[in-house]
């Protein structure tokens, strides 16, 4: 049965959610993009009548405003914190629509210094049983320039003039770039896109680019992260990590955090772990999924996201903290919350429930909000409530 919440609802659970119903069908990489266009044209077009139009009612459906959601941290207005996780929209193509599909925030990329294809295609998976994914895309973007262009065509403003339309960007090493100048890599692209970010995000965690998992060593982060701290006018720094560093590889990382005043962790990227799904072929490659290069996201990586965000905030209650990974509902949302986590992101989740999740989400959190009788979403990072029917 279609529930009734609204036109794009049941527009995406009549024409997607049957295709995601099973592993095989219309490729996932192939839908992705085909929406990622649509969305594009949209962005790029949004004073044409009819699009505005449309919008305006997406607006309408999808948007959440409420004073309880909003926070300042590090100095930026997040009018509530649902963001979209890094990697739906890689080259900022359609930059300008996130906040009408009602998240607070969007981080664009990864973006990389020199453009890039990515891995050999196919290299994005459904999982659709247990609603989650496997990619090894490898940083498929058109660079730090383009992105730059990109921006301008939408005409998304600087990060200081813009309202509600808080952009966070990833960085990334490029494939070509040896470890050992992945400083001077990171660099150039940031140099490039600090204008527009709102916050820059550190990816030393992606699965899907050689050795740049390597970069989490805590002498190589310094290094890094000490001369991404000299940068003029450098916005605030996030750091994002994997689901599969030891308890004690992620205390070092906290630390660090510390002592360099960094300004927070996003908490994880996609997992190497196959996190006890059942084994099954791909049918596009004819191999097993345990032989499949990538990283898994969506429900599975639930669990492991969220005790990395508990022990996070356990270790130290004042490092900002961006919860992602397997966020699939209000109930999962609320949990990482009360884990630690000021703001979460999702894309799996939202890609298998449909944009109705982001409003599903922030009603769930002013209803959790009253049931506690909180007045703001801030007293309920790390507080360990129970979600309350
Ligand atoms: C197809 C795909 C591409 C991704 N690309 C990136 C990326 O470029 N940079 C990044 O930091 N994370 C990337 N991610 C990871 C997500 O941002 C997120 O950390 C991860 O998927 C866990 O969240 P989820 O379970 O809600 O999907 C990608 C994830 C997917 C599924």
């Amino acid at each position: 049965m279609i529930e009734q919440k609204g036109m794009f609802n049941n527009i995406y659970k009549n024409l997607v959610t049957p295709i995601l119903k099973k592993d095989a069908g219309i490729d996932a990489e192939y839908l992705t993009n085909f929406s990622l266009s649509l969305l594009t044209f949209s962005s790029n077009n949004r004073n044409w009548p009819l699009i505005s139009r449309i919008i305006n009612n997406l607006n309408k459906e999808l948007c959440v405003v409420d004073r309880r959601l909003h926070q300042k941290i590090c100095g930026i207005d997040f009018s509530n914190p649902v963001g979209l996780a890094a990697g739906f929209d890689k080259n900022g193509n359609a930059a300008n629509i996130w906040s009408d599909f009602g998240f607070g925030f969007a981080e664009i990329g990864t973006v990389t210094k020199f453009p890039q294809a990515g891995n050999a295609k196919p290299r994005l998976f459904r999982l659709a049983k247990e609603e989650a994914a496997l990619n090894r895309m490898g940083f498929n973007n058109n660079g730090a320039e383009n992105l730059v262009k990109n921006f301008l065509k939408q005409g998304v403003g600087l990060s200081k003039n813009r309202k509600n339309n808080c952009l966070g960007i990833n960085f990334g090493k490029s494939k070509i770039t040896s470890l050992s100048m992945a400083t001077e890599d990171y660099l150039t692209s940031l140099k490039l896109l600090i204008p527009y970010c709102n916050y820059a995000a550190i990816n030393v965690s992606s699965p899907n680019t050689e050795g740049l998992r390597k970069l989490q060593d805590p002498i190589l982060l310094k290094e890094l992260l000490r001369e991404v701290k000299k940068l003029d006018n450098c916005p605030p720094i996030f750091v994002k990590i994997a689901p599969d560093l030891s308890y004690k590889d992620i205390e070092d990382i906290c630390q660090l955090i510390i002592d360099e005043n960094i300004d927070g962790i996003i908490a994880t990227n996609t997992s190497l772990d196959r996190l006890g799904l059942e084994q099954r072929k791909i049918q596009q490659t004819g191999l097993l999924l345990n032989e499949e290069n990538g990283g898994l996201s969506g429900r599975p990586l639930q669990l492991k996201a969220n005790e990395i965000i508990r022990h996070i905030h356990n270790i130290n209650n004042n490092i900002n903290l961006i919860g992602v990974g397997g966020i699939d509902s209000p109930e999962s949302a609320w949990e990482r919350i009360c884990s630690g986590a000021s703001l979460i992101q999702i894309y799996t989740g939202w890609i298998y429930k449909g944009p109705q999740l982001v409003p599903d989400i922030l009603n769930g959190i002013i209803k959790q909000l009253n049931n506690h009788q909180l007045s703001n979403i801030k007293e309920a990072i790390g507080s360990n409530l129970e979600w309350i029917e």
